[in-house]
């Protein structure tokens, strides 16, 4: 093997014990700056409440503290404008801005790493942006709770077939299957409330691990950053990473939730179906095929669990057996962090933008409503409602009714009084009420059942709960 040289001297923030730098490769497989710039606010933010309380507890002057806070103003700046010279041999985010400030302000900068270590400064940082992108997923989360509502609202007692099994079961109505969705996306939201509350506890102060000798202010830094409180303990602190798996664990869940309504677009927008129409915006054409209007956002938000859930199992396994406190395996967390939460975020909008624009087709519903047997329990019901039956001899009168109507090649309704009394005698004239699907959806009243009337109420109840 031939042999490599060195990359260049040793790193400046960290080589007091070096005599040479690292091996190219060593640097490939170290640095993290490549995606951990993603963290320059936050940690640029950490810093500033950080040097302002080692101000105000005397650990360092106001002059050197005023300076450091204006400097990594500028440091903020150069990266928002892209002037800032990222350099690979300083590793990651963290000794990058350091680097830089020092540079800018000179030796005050050098006393900006009193009192912590890269260890707590990524653990703040990190929960700072995982925070940050639990707050967008639940205003993400409320915008397409709204969207779905808006079309449960339009559409509260249209009927179209229930299914399970992805068979006809029972007629529903729109407006009860929409919201159904604001439930599932209402938990998720949920979710990430929860996992919000029990990450807003600040890390930073644990330093390396132990803590540290000077007479920091753990409670001023976590008021200024926005913080509950500071947490309680610093090896704990710098070695936790549940909050970011709580952060995939609610976005995994959230993204099976987008890719089960994501599986019924491609299926209710297809020619066979034809229960939806989705607009131009959110389908793709075919370059051979002119007839096609695809659903490919649909189907990329079917897909996009794949990635978020990988994510999840690929963090689970960098923790997994990581004996206390920090170790490096935890840099690989971030890129699955940022990939995961970028998928949910794009899948949100899309998914809130398809549903604003799908527009259901009525008449197709309520046609495919009726078919299918779709009023068969509804037959059975009426057997033991009026006739006394048991509900199993309901049942199986009920089934050779459906076969009977089945080897006619008709529906239900479309049977006569005489035929259906060759089944069972005691059937009367009134018996057609129940078969029909809008009486069919209009006597299912129990509480959340997909009556017109329960839905709009459980619609009034999300109108005041969604601003
Ligand atoms: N880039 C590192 C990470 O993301 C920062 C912490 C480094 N700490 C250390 N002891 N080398 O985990």
């Amino acid at each position: 093997m031939t042999e490599r040289p060195d990359t260049n001297s040793a790193n400046q923030m960290w080589g007091g014990r070096f005599a040479a730098g690292p091996d190219a490769i060593m640097q490939a497989i170290n640095a993290s700056i490549g995606f951990d710039k993603r963290l320059y606010a936050q940690d640029i933010a950490g810093s500033r409440a950080h040097a302002a309380m080692l101000a105000a507890t005397g650990i360092l002057s106001n002059k050197d503290a005023e300076a450091i806070g204006e400097g990594l103003l500028t440091v903020l700046s150069e990266i928002e404008t892209g002037k800032f010279p990222f350099r690979v041999e300083l590793e990651d985010i963290h000794l990058n801005i350091e680097s830089r400030l020092t540079e800018i302000v000179g030796d005050a900068g050098k006393r900006l790493h009193t009192g912590r270590s890269r260890n707590d400064q990524v653990a703040v940082d990190f929960r700072l942006w995982v925070r940050d992108q639990c707050d967008q997923a639940i205003a993400g989360l409320t915008g397409l709770m709204q969207a779905f509502l808006a079309q449960a609202e339009a559409g509260a007692d249209w009927v179209m077939p229930g299914f399970t099994h992805l068979q006809t079961a029972q007629p529903v109505t729109w407006g009860h299957h929409m919201l159904a969705y604001v439930e599932m996306f209402a938990r998720d939201r949920s979710r990430f409330e929860d996992a919000r509350r029990r990450m807003n506890e600040c890390p930073l102060g644990a330093a390396a691990l132990a803590g540290t000798s000077f007479p920091i202010d753990r409670h001023m830094t976590a008021q200024a950053l926005g913080f509950d409180r500071p947490t309680a303990n610093s090896l704990d602190s710098v070695s936790d990473r549940d909050f970011a798996l709580e952060f995939l664990a609610a976005s995994s869940i959230c993204a099976m939730h987008l890719s089960r309504f994501a599986e019924e677009l491609v299926i209710w927008s297809s020619a066979q179906f034809r229960f939806v129409r989705l607009s131009d915006k959110w389908t793709t054409g075919s370059s051979i095929m002119p007839q096609k209007k695809n659903p490919d956002a649909a189907e990329l938000l079917r897909a996009k669990l794949g990635r978020i859930l990988g994510a999840t199992v690929a963090l689970f396994t960098i923790m997994k057996g990581l004996a206390l406190t920090y170790s490096k395996d935890m840099q690989e967390d971030k890129e699955q962090v940022f990939d995961a939460a970028d998928s949910l975020m794009l899948g949100l909008a899309a998914m809130t933008g398809m549903v604003g624009d799908m527009t259901a087709n009525r008449e197709v519903l309520a046609t495919a409503a009726a078919s299918g047997f779709s009023t068969a329990t509804d037959l059975a019901d009426w057997l033991v409602r009026e006739l006394g039956l048991p509900f199993r001899e309901a049942h199986h009168v009920t089934g050779t009714l459906v076969a009977m109507a089945e080897a006619k090649g008709v529906d239900l309704p479309d049977l006569t009084l005489d035929q259906m009394q060759t089944v069972h005698a005691g059937i009367r004239a009134d018996v057609f009420a129940v078969l029909g699907v809008e009486n069919s959806v209009r006597s299912r009243t129990s509480y959340g059942g997909t009556a017109p009337d329960q839905v709009r109420a459980q619609i009034a109840l999300w109108a005041e709960r969604l601003p």
